[in-house]
C-alpha cells in the first residue's frame, strides 16, 4: 500500500472529483458550474442557481418555473415537526435546532430510493423548501409566538423574511438577501461539504446528509465565524480601538474572525460583493457605525497580515448585511445553511453517481502489547 505524507486538516488532498464549483484562491475567482459568481449575483436568483448546481445546467424557462412551483408548494412543515420544535429550549442555538429538525424530517421519509431520479428530486425540493420554514419557525417559537405560514404570493427569499419578521420585506432587502444566498450556496470541498459527502457515501438518506453538514457548518472556524465577526465589532466599539485590538489579538496568537481562508490568499470575491450589498443597504436604510469599524479592521489586517495572504472572507461582511436587515446574530449561520443546503445536495447527487464509501487511513502513534491492569492495581 502506498504510504502518503500526513497532512493535518487534509490540506491539499483531493477528496473527490467534482464539476460543481471551482475556486482560484490566488486570483480570487469562484465559479459555479463554470459561471463566475459575480455574474450569477447580478443576473440569477437563488433557486435558479440551486438548480444550476444540482442538475448541472441553467434551467429553461419551463424547468425553472416547474422547480419554483414545486418548492413553493413544499414550504410548509408537518405539525409534528413544529410540535417537536416547540419542545426545544429557547436558549438553544438555532443551528442545533436546525440540525435536529433536518434529521427529524428523515423520520417522515424513511423510504430510501437513491437511484431513482424522482426520489432525488423530491428530496431536493423538500429540503430546499422546508429548511427556511424551520429556521423561521424556531425563531418565532423561541420568542413565544406561533410560527406563520408561508405566503404563496412571495418568492423564496421574500417569503423567508416574511416568515421571520411577520411582515412583508422591502423589495431591495429581499433581492439583496437572495443574492446573499447565491454567494453562500456552494464552495468546493469545505468542511461541511466534506461532511455531507462522507455521510452520503454510506448511502444513508439525504436528511442525515444535511443534518451532519449543518452540524459541521456551525463551528466558529467555519460558518459560525459570521456571528463572531459581529461580536468582535461590538467588542471593538469604535474605529480608534481597532488597531490596539488587532495588535493585542495578534500578540496573543488569536485569530481575527472573518479573515483568512484555507484556499483564498487574496480577498474572497464573495466578501467584495457582500461589501457592496451592505453599502446599498446603508444608502437606503441608514449608515451602520459597525461598517466603519469593519473597514478599519480590514485596513489593519491587510497591513499586518496581507503578506501572509490573510484578507476578509465571506463571513466578514455577511453579518453586517443581515444585521441591517434586523436579523438576530445567532441566525446568521442558519441562513448560511439555508443557502448551503443546495450545494450539499449537489454534492450528495454527485457522490451517489460515483460512490465509494469514504474510509481514509490514520497513522497510529499509540502503544502496542499493553497488558490489561486489574482495577485494584491501577
Ligand atoms: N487572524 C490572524 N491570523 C490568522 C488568521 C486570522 N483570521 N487566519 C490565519 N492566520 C494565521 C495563522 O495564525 C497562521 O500563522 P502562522 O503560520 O504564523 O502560525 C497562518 O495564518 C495559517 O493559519 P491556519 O489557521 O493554519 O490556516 P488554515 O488554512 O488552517 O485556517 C481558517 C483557515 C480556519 C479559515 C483560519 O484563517 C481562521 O481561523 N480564520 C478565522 C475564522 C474564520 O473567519 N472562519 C471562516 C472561514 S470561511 C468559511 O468557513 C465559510
Amino acid at each position: 500500500m502506498m504510504v502518503c505524507e500526513y497532512k493535518p486538516g487534509l490540506e491539499g488532498i483531493p477528496a473527490a472529483q467534482s464539476s460543481i464549483s471551482y475556486v482560484d484562491g490566488q486570483k480570487g475567482i469562484l465559479e459555479y458550474r463554470g459561471i463566475r459568481i459575480e455574474e450569477l449575483a447580478e443576473k440569477s436568483t437563488f433557486l435558479e442557481t440551486a438548480y444550476l448546481l444540482i442538475w448541472g445546467e441553467l434551467p429553461s424557462k419551463q424547468e425553472l418555473q416547474a422547480f419554483e412551483h414545486e418548492v413553493l408548494h413544499h414550504r410548509r412543515i408537518k405539525y409534528r415537526i413544529r410540535d417537536m420544535m416547540k419542545c426545544f429550549p429557547e436558549s438553544g442555538h438555532p443551528m442545533d435546532a436546525l440540525q435536529a429538525s433536518a434529521a427529524a424530517l428523515g423520520l417522515f421519509y424513511s423510504l430510501r430510493d437513491l437511484h431513482n431520479p424522482a426520489y432525488i428530486r423530491d428530496s431536493v425540493v423538500r429540503l430546499i423548501a422546508t429548511i427556511p420554514t424551520m429556521v423561521a419557525a424556531f425563531q418565532l417559537m423561541r420568542k413565544g409566538n406561533d410560527p406563520v405560514r408561508p405566503r404563496d404570493d412571495l418568492d423564496y427569499s421574500a417569503n423567508f423574511l416574511y416568515m421571520l419578521n411577520e411582515q412583508e420585506p422591502d423589495p431591495l432587502a429581499a433581492r439583496i438577501f437572495d443574492i446573499c444566498l447565491i454567494l453562500q450556496v456552494e464552495h468546493t470541498m469545505n468542511a461541511s461539504t466534506f461532511s455531507a459527502r462522507v455521510t452520503a457515501s454510506t448511502l444513508t438518506d439525504p436528511y442525515a446528509v444535511v443534518a451532519s453538514a449543518v452540524g459541521t457548518l456551525g463551528g466558529p472556524l467555519h460558518g459560525g465565524a459570521n456571528e463572531e465577526v459581529i461580536q468582535m465589532l461590538e467588542e471593538i466599539g469604535s474605529v480608534e480601538n481597532v488597531r490596539p485590538y488587532v495588535e493585542d489579538r495578534l500578540q496573543r496568537k488569536a485569530k481575527i474572525m472573518g479573515c483568512g481562508h484555507r484556499v483564498y490568499k487574496v480577498k474572497d470575491p464573495r466578501a467584495t460583493i457582500l461589501q457592496s450589498l451592505a453599502e446599498q443597504l446603508f444608502e437606503k436604510f441608514g449608515h451602520d457605525k459597525f461598517y466603519d469599524i469593519a473597514l478599519e479592521v480590514e485596513r489593519v489586517v491587510e497591513e499586518k497580515l496581507g503578506s501572509k495572504g490573510i484578507f476578509p472572507n465571506v463571513d466578514f461582511y455577511s453579518g453586517l448585511v443581515y444585521r441591517k436587515m434586523g436579523i438576530p446574530t445567532d441566525l446568521f449561520t442558519p441562513i448560511f445553511a439555508i443557502a448551503r443546503v443546495a450545494g450539499w445536495l449537489a454534492h450528495w447527487k454527485e457522490q451517489l453517481a460515483e460512490n465509494r464509501i469514504f474510509r481514509p487511513t490514520q497513522i497510529y502513534n499509540g502503544a502496542h502489547e499493553v497488558r490489561y491492569l486489574p482495577i485494584d492495581q491501577r
